[in-house]
């Protein structure tokens, strides 16, 4: 059976910076609050007229280019994102047409943050039944469009960012590389805790009594207490599969929703944070992005090297989570 494996990483952040005090032009908030509260100093905002799947784009070309692939190789398109360009179709069918694809098949999926480990996942079992052989996996969001910018917006609107990361997937019939295991979560009883309610398919006007609008829901704390105990516990999970201890493991990596989670998370393991990857303080949180960006970075920055052995875990609204182990 073929393993699939990372054959090459892209990565776009639009090149506007928007610093934690220029969020003060909307919010009362301050430097100080954001980055001790959640470890972000800065993150991207797309200049309009930008489109989720335009971001992916970007990402996806380095991706090719880093793999030595062109559009016409790639057997599947998986997109993942919360903040899609239309209501329907999805980004994934948009992003085929931009790679001037015709028939390729385009797979959307919303599972909000923890899109690029279940995105991975879906990739690693069309690539093990020997379906595909190559396959485009795009997380990308533009969240700054639908942050809201009222005062009471400010505990939601400070934490996200807009960019965009994708992997090409390959097949090799080396097992000592690639995704080992995979293990995907959800709990949909929590679905409200983390929420854009509408539009909705439930109602036709956003006027209606109690309704929340276009407008994000964030029950802070409750998020915060989930997120370190499933992203805990799906390590545990992927380390049980491999036999691995979690000091055998070269490299974690974490969906970046908060700095003070993925303490929490290396303090449960007894694990000093450099073995955790982090740039949260550069995008603050980019949803679907976050992971691939991650590896782009960490690769890029030397933190990555063949044979390492890596876990990634995610944890977002629905609540989603999972992991996925490999070895780099
Ligand atoms: N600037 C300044 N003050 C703010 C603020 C902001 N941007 N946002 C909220 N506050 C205020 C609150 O109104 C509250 O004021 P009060 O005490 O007068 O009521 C105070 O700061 C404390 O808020 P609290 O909710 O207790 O802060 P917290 O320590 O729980 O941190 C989060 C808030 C959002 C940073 C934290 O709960 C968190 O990170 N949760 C998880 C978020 C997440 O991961 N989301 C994505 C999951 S994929």
């Amino acid at each position: 059976m073929p393993n699939a494996y990372i054959s090459g990483l892209g990565m776009y952040v639009p090149p506007k910076v928007v610093c934690n005090d220029d969020l003060r032009a909307w919010y009362d908030t301050s430097d100080e609050w954001i980055y001790t509260r959640s470890g972000i100093k800065e993150r991207r905002w797309v200049e309009e007229p930008a489109s989720t799947a335009d971001l992916g784009y970007q990402a996806a070309q380095e991706a090719l280019r880093r793999a030595g692939k062109t559009p016409s190789d790639i057997d599947l398109i998986i997109f993942a994102t919360l903040s899609p360009d239309l209501y329907f179709p999805g980004s994934g069918v948009l992003l085929q047409h931009k790679l001037g694809l015709e028939t390729t098949p385009a797979l959307d999926i919303r599972q909000q943050c923890s899109g690029f480990v279940y995105g991975l996942s879906i990739a690693s079992q069309f690539i093990q039944t020997g379906m595909y052989k190559c396959i485009l996996l795009v997380g990308a969001e533009i969240q700054s469009t639908w942050i809201d910018y009222n005062p009471e917006g400010r505990t939601v609107g400070v934490l996200f960012g807009d960019g965009a990361g994708a992997a090409l997937i390959e097949a090799t019939e080396d097992s000592s590389r690639g995704i080992l295991s995979s293990h995907l979560y959800s709990q949909g009883a929590y679905a409200m805790e983390l929420c854009i309610a509408e539009p909705s398919s439930a109602t036709r006007s956003h006027k209606l009594p109690g309704s929340y609008g276009m407008r994000p829901y964030m029950n802070g704390k409750e998020v915060f207490r989930h997120a370190v105990q499933r992203m805990g516990e799906a390590i545990e999970t992927a380390l049980s599969a491999q036999g691995w201890r979690p000091q055998d493991v070269n490299l974690f990596i974490l969906h970046q929703a908060n700095i003070r989670i993925i303490q929490a998370v290396a303090d449960f393991f007894g694990l000093p944070m450099e073995r955790f990857y982090n740039n949260i303080h550069k995008y603050g949180n980019t949803t679907a992005a976050s992971i691939p960006i991650c590896l782009y970075e960490a690769e890029m920055e030397g933190y990555l090297k063949a044979g390492d052995k890596v876990i990634l875990t995610a944890f977002g609204s629905g609540f989603t989570w999972g992991s996925v182990a490999m070895i780099w």
